[in-house]
């Protein structure tokens, strides 16, 4: 058992329930905002007051005291906690549920909303209040060069190699609380299968675009399925 290997994959959904919208549940944030006026480098050069206040928005959101945590980010980290071999989470999420659930290590592939980026120096600093075109960069000092530290459509999701050497060599993959709908993301479960020997699992609210890749799936809210799913596998494997 200790030398199986687990690759977990976190999407919008199991934010939910700790009050974060989703992007395409009818009422997602890309119901309400075009992601080419907010979430690509080109809307950034075109508008950067606007960008900035999209991410303020999502920002203040995060930080307020009635978010937090919730049964799924927790049953997770209890299963990197006391599973015996390496278990891998990877999140397309931006805030720091995981975190403060406890997770001890994660990857964040598309970035952080609680961190800046510097243009000039390159810095990333960790950021918790309103990001203007004004703001000093808390490394080199200089004004009107941060960006927050998250992946556009357009750029390249961070860590891919580490995320698909996991992927190469892993016994279960568990995809949660994503539609599917973004690559490379979405593209996980295939390789995964492509390893000759690896367990899929879709735990979501529905099913999502990539439903027929997986050999097994689950859905109902992850608060339900997520920790159900943790006491089964530290219980009796899979
Ligand atoms: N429990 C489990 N799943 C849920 C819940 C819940 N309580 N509520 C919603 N879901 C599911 C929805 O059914 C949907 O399949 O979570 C999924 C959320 O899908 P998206 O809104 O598309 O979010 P995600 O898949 O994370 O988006 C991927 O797209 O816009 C970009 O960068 C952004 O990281 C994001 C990426």
């Amino acid at each position: 058992m200790k030398d199986r290997r687990i690759v977990i994959l976190t999407g919008a959904g199991i934010s939910k329930e700790s009050g974060l919208d989703t992007f395409r549940d009818p009422d997602g944030i890309w119901a309400r905002v075009r992601i080419e006026d907010v979430a690509t480098p080109e809307a950034f050069a075109r508008n950067p007051d606007h960008v900035h206040a999209f991410y303020n928005h999502r920002r203040k959101g995060l930080l307020d005291q009635a978010v937090a945590p919730n049964a799924a980010h927790l049953a997770i980290a209890r299963l990197q906690r006391e599973w015996p071999g390496e278990v891998l989470l990877v999140t397309q999420n931006i805030d720091d549920l995981h975190e403060r659930a406890g997770s001890p290590a994660l990857i964040h592939m598309h970035g952080e909303l609680l961190k800046a980026r510097c243009l000039a120096c390159g810095a990333i600093s960790p950021w918790r209040e309103a990001m203007t075109i004004d703001s000093l960069c808390p490394s080199c000092g200089v004004e009107g060069t941060l960006r927050v530290n998250v992946v556009w459509f357009g750029e390249m999701p961070l860590e891919m190699e580490r995320i698909y050497d996991a992927l190469a060599a892993c016994d279960l993959f568990v995809s949660i609380g994503t539609s599917g709908n973004v690559y490379p993301a979405a593209g996980f479960v295939t390789q995964a299968r492509s390893n000759g020997r690896a367990h899929t699992l879709e735990l979501n609210l529905e099913p999502s675009e990539g439903q027929t890749f997986f050999a097994e799936r689950r859905y109902g809210p992850a608060t339900q399925e997520v920790p159900a799913f943790v006491e089964q596998v530290l219980k009796d494997g899979w």
